[in-house]
């Protein structure tokens, strides 16, 4: 008997990028926009998922070969909204699924980005979330101001204090403070709201806030730290962490020490729910899907060099300084971004040229699956990587076009949901409430 797992969704920039593709839509028109986003939210609403988490980074790139032009030209994370502008759209759309904005610690003050977070929290009555992430691009770094990026574990360190402060905001309120009582004349009941007067090293906030109480008390954390510090501030905080695994013993292994370091942290392993990122190909015969795949990697190898420019901006190193056609010497290569990314990279593209590796770069599922199918296959497949890794469920992604919403929410999940394996209904209220249902 296998228990439920969980299903999540992972809303890239690729759908800025699916202008030019087969089912783009009007999408090189319509960017600007809300509607897809609400559409997502609604398909995946009617599939049952418990959040979608909403991607985010805060920077025009240059990384590749010294120039924008490339991430111009191509829609690469350019033009994209700011996820918290978009959010109340699908959340106002919908009435069980979670959203969960990417948000960039170092662009906020805690107390800013506890009254947001918490507003939304309030005005979705408990789906809010927030992916925290701590930056990991000088360019972005720039556009506040800022000379320099912090060193990588350093950025953590603050990280913990960002999110220390902003939980002693969101725990300035008990969440039975506004207590309407007509007839004592009492909204707010005093003795229900603290002043947490939070004072760290890099940030201080006074409080309480003065937005009122969250319905989840702290609205829903995700995050997906790699590295070891990473891993360690995933466990000390996240409530879901979302995993991209070269393999799945590699996500067994992750799954198992996330859940020591969160009891070493003295928190309930089973209260984080660890997502593995996958992106199916679901076809509507096998030899469909097959042709799908067989694209799927020719566009990937004719886009090498795209993909490359897409890691060029995560790990901050130009690849365009290397000779595309021959193999990478990763001697020297070192950086200051998203070290696992480089790391994954590195090992995953051993022998490959440079254009192989990128024609590979991104992909998102791990080595040892192949999750390329029809409905039932894929289906099947997912249950038997459950078997493997030990919990907790899926964060599925893919070009965010109506039409693999479909393939997911009329193909994919029907078939999870007649093996009994995800929720067919919403049975509890709140995101938190659904993550913890099983
Ligand atoms: C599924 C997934 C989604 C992520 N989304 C974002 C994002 O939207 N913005 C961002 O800057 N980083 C994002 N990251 C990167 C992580 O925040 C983190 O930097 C990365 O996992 C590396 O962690 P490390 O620095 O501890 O190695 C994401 C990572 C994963 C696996």
């Amino acid at each position: 008997m296998t228990n439920k797992f969980h299903l999540a969704y992972f809303l890239t920039d690729s759908h800025a990028q699916a202008w030019g593709t087969a089912w783009g839509g009007n999408i090189g028109r319509d960017w600007a926009l809300p509607d897809l986003y609400v559409a997502a939210a609604r398909e995946l609403e009617r599939a049952c998922f418990d959040y979608v988490l909403i991607e985010d980074n805060v920077f025009v790139a240059d990384a590749y070969g010294g120039s924008m032009d490339v991430y111009l030209r191509n829609g690469l994370s350019v033009p994209r909204r700011d996820p918290l502008m978009v959010a109340p759209y699908m959340l106002q759309a919908t009435r069980h699924i979670g959203i969960v904005p990417t948000i960039s610690t170092f662009a906020y003050h805690p107390y800013q980005l506890a009254r947001l977070v918490g507003s939304l929290d309030q005005l979705s009555q408990g789906r809010a979330g927030w992916n925290v992430v701590t930056g990991s691009s000088q360019r972005a770094l720039q556009n506040f101001g800022h000379s320099g990026m912090e060193e990588h574990d350093k950025r953590y360190d603050i990280a913990d204090e960002f999110v220390a402060a902003a939980n002693a905001l969101w725990d300035s309120w008990d969440v039975d403070a506004v207590v309407a009582d007509r007839r004592g004349g009492v909204l707010v009941d005093p003795a229900k709201v603290r002043v947490p007067d939070y004072k760290g090293e890099h940030y201080s906030t006074r409080g309480p806030l003065n937005s009122g109480p969250s319905p989840q008390g702290r609205p829903v954390m995700a995050q997906a730290g790699s590295s070891g510090r990473g891993r360690v501030f995933a466990a000390r905080h996240a409530d879901t962490i979302v995993v991209k695994a070269k393999t799945l013993d590699y996500a067994r292994q992750y799954r198992k020490e996330v859940r020591e370091l969160a009891a070493s942290e003295g928190r309930d392993p089973d209260s984080i729910k660890l997502l593995l990122m996958i992106a199916p190909i679901i076809g509507a015969t096998r030899e469909e899907a097959e042709l799908k795949r067989q694209k799927r990697d020719a566009d990937d190898l004719a886009a090498a060099e795209l993909t490359l420019a897409k890691v060029s901006k995560i790990v901050d190193i130009d690849f365009s300084r290397f000779p595309l056609d021959e193999p990478l010497d990763p001697t020297g290569l070192k950086t200051e971004g998203t070290r696992s990314v480089l790391a994954d990279f590195i090992a995953r593209n051993a022998g490959r040229t440079l254009r192989q590796a990128g024609a590979i770069a991104l992909a998102y599922n791990p080595d040892n699956t192949n999750l390329a199918g029809t409905a039932e296959d894929v289906a099947a497949e997912m249950v038997e990587i459950m078997q493997h890794v030990g919990g907790d469920g899926f964060l599925i992604t893919g070009q965010t076009t109506r039409h693999f919403l479909a393939e997911v929410a009329d193909g994919l999940v029907p078939a999870l949901q007649d093996r009994g394996v995800v929720r067919d209904r919403y049975r509890a209220g709140m995101l938190r409430e659904n993550l913890m249902e099983f």
